[in-house]
């Protein structure tokens, strides 16, 4: 969205009046395709697990989520090789998991991803 110096002040000031709306980073725009299913607030899960604190998490551990068999017994941990690998062909990676997601075909999409999931 682009907005102008004054109008951004605007709506930067209505911000500030409700905090819980403000968030850590802006989301790429390659992150919308991530939102159908994934929520970024902690202990929120969609079709897929909440990717608040996802960064550095042992794969399938989020408690309150029932990951895929295969997920859980991956043994990966999100750091950024792994990332890099899974969001670029996730059926890849993990053969039989349950994302449904054909994979981030441009790198600087998923670099984009990745920085935005160490903010959260
Ligand atoms: C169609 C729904 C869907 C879409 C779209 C989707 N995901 Fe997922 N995601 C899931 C599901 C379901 C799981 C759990 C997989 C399992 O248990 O087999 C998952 C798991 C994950 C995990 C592992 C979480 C953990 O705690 O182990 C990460 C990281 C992740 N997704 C990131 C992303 C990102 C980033 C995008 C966008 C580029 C994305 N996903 C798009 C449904 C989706």
């Amino acid at each position: 969205m682009k907005v102008n110096w004054i109008s951004g002040f605007a709506f930067g000031a209505a911000l500030m009046s409700v905090p819980a709306l403000a968030s850590a980073a802006d989301a790429p725009p390659a992150f919308g395709m991530c939102k159908a299913c994934h929520s970024v607030e902690a202990g929120k899960n969609g079709v897929g697990p909440s990717l608040a604190g996802v960064y550095g998490r042992k794969a399938g551990t989020l408690a309150g989520f029932k990951f895929s068999d295969p997920h859980a017994k991956s043994g990966l941990t999100w750091d950024e090789p792994t990332l890099t690998k899974y969001l670029a062909d996730p059926k890849g990676v993990i053969p039989g998991n349950k994302m449904v997601f054909a994979g981030l075909k441009n790198p600087a999409d998923v670099a984009a991803v990745i920085a935005y999931l160490k903010s959260l």
